[in-house]
């Protein structure tokens, strides 16, 4: 469970990600994962893998979650947690990074949780250093 320090909001996002990783379609990877998405409005938006038998037509959770986001209409993600079923943290996916980098910022949470819970969070500079996003392009994101 979210330890003292954690935000209000840490138990509702972990409950989402519990709650998509039941939905996971994993039947070739047996890895199901599930992702919470928090926006900036508070709004919660959950994902799930979706394997296919064509496996690299697959996608990860981060990704269902963050296209649901983007879905409703809003761009900005405050935290977001990434849950598998093993005792480790479950990291993003290199693909995953960037697709979170891409709506996120400095004060961006990365909850990489596990069986024990949400885990501690991690910054974008953390998991992905000298990145190319969106700033690269004379954007600003979101
Ligand atoms: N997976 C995710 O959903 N997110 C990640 O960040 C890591 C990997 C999924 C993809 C695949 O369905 C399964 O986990 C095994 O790689």
């Amino acid at each position: 469970m979210p330890n003292a320090g954690a935000p209000t909001y840490l138990s509702a996002l972990f409950e989402a990600a519990l709650k998509a990783r039941a939905h996971a379609h994993a039947p070739y990877s047996r890895f199901p994962v599930g992702a919470a998405v928090r926006s900036a409005s508070g709004a919660i938006y959950g994902g799930c893998n979706v394997e296919n038998a064509a496996y690299p037509s697959g996608i990860c959770a981060e990704t269902a979650a963050i296209a649901a986001m983007v879905c409703a209409g809003e761009r900005e993600i405050a935290a977001i947690l990434v849950l598998g079923e093993g005792e480790e943290p479950l990291t993003p996916c290199g693909a995953c990074r960037q697709r979170i980098l891409e709506f996120s910022g400095p004060q961006t949470r990365i909850y990489c949780g596990g069986a024990s819970g949400p885990g501690e969070a991690l910054t974008m500079a953390e998991l992905l250093p000298h990145a190319f996003g969106p700033g690269r392009l004379g954007r600003t994101a979101p």
